[in-house]
């Protein structure tokens, strides 16, 4: 019985699942790289197997060593810990690329290399923009919800290790989507580049991280759900739903990196702009506030003024700034009255 309990403690259920999820996608992705004959897509292949092979490695020292134990700390801390240094790294490389394409707007011979656009304005500059918003911001966003919805839930993370998921498989889409814009990978939509099968990945990752967070609120010992995790499930629920109708794509092949967009014209021009106004609004604005709403009373040691007004806050950010995005398209081909509408929310 005691064999039987050890053996248990040293392979958490949730670390198995996990263990096992990523034997499939590694010989998943060993397929897909064999049999593939698109350069670009073999490169992408290359770079999942890489990362489910270290992540297969470290696993399985973590599992035989009996490092997954039962948790000694109240709070999941290693992997919000992880998530400020990652922010920190991305803003880094962000903001470099940031000055490069600044340079390249004065001297535009700079990194210029007729042979391949691997550094190109065209190619860094979406660099910039996800390195800024999704890897700086992103990372933020995931490690600072860790932290406070465990606060304010006095409740462990929820899912065992796939928090670690969450944030490892975070790093793996934005390394992704930083290697194929230099490469030349893209689908064109603007904070959207990543092609077809990176798209996939993202949506896993979210779900994961989707569950984690539900499952967190779901245990918690606190009776009231804090406005910040109000803010923070918003941002993760509409990112979701963005990311998904702005990437329905059918790929040329399931072994190819381009795909070709549902829609077309001017109903293309209103998915991607809805999809890029409600980014800035669900990752850049409610997201944020969410941190706001814990880190700022929390600093000055005073409750929000008015926890009502937080709610109505709330409450109006969700509903108007969805319909907002036509303004985006304002005396193009979109019909007047889409075009009013998104004014008037505006
Ligand atoms: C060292 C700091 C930064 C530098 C030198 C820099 C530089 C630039 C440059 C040169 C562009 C392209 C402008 C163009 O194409 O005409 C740009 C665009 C952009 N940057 Fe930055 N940036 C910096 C920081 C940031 C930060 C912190 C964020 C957000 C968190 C950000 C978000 C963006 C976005 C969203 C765009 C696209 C804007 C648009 O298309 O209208 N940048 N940046």
């Amino acid at each position: 019985m005691s064999t039987q309990t050890a053996r248990t403690e040293a392979a958490p259920i949730d670390a198995v699942l996990l263990f096992v999820t990523t034997g499939v996608l590694a010989f998943g992705a060993l397929l897909a790289t064999a049999l593939s004959d698109d350069r670009l897509f073999r490169f992408h292949g290359w770079m999942f197997l890489g990362a489910f092979v270290i992540a297969l490695s470290v696993m399985t020292v973590a599992i035989t060593s009996g490092r997954l134990r039962s948790p000694q700390t109240e709070y999941a801390d290693g992997v919000v810990r992880a998530g400020v240094i990652a922010t920190m790294f991305w803003a880094v490389v962000g903001l470099l690329a940031g000055v490069v394409i600044a340079a390249q707007l004065s001297w535009p011979a700079l990194l210029y290399f007729p042979e391949h656009g691997w550094l190109n304005f065209g190619r860094l500059r979406p660099l910039h923009t996800s390195g800024v918003v999704f890897a700086f911001g992103g990372n933020a966003l995931i490690a600072t919800s860790f932290y406070v919805v465990q606060r304010t839930c006095r409740a462990r993370l929820a899912g065992g290790v796939w928090p670690w998921f969450v944030f490892w498989g975070y790093q793996l889409f934005i390394v992704l989507a930083a290697t194929g814009y230099l490469a030349g990978i893209t689908q064109s939509r603007e904070y959207a580049e990543p092609e077809w099968y990176v798209d996939l990945w993202l949506t896993a990752v979210w779900v994961a991280y989707l569950f984690v967070f539900l499952g967190t609120l779901w245990k918690r010992k606190e009776p009231h759900i804090y406005v910040a995790n109000w803010f923070y499930l918003a941002f993760i629920v509409t990112i979701a739903m963005l990311h998904i109708v702005n990437n329905l794509a059918v790929p040329v092949s399931g072994l190819n990196s381009r795909s070709v967009s549902l829609f077309a014209g001017v109903q293309d021009a209103l998915i991607q702009w809805w999809y890029g106004h409600n980014a800035v609004g669900f990752l850049l604005t409610a997201g944020f506030l969410a941190m706001m709403y814990y880190f700022v009373p929390k600093r000055a040691e005073r409750p929000v003024y008015s926890y009502r007004l937080s709610i109505v806050h709330f409450w109006s950010l969700i509903f108007i700034y969805i319909w907002a995005g036509p303004h985006h398209l304002h005396y193009t081909a979109l019909p007047q009255w889409a075009q009013t509408l998104g004014m008037t929310f505006s």
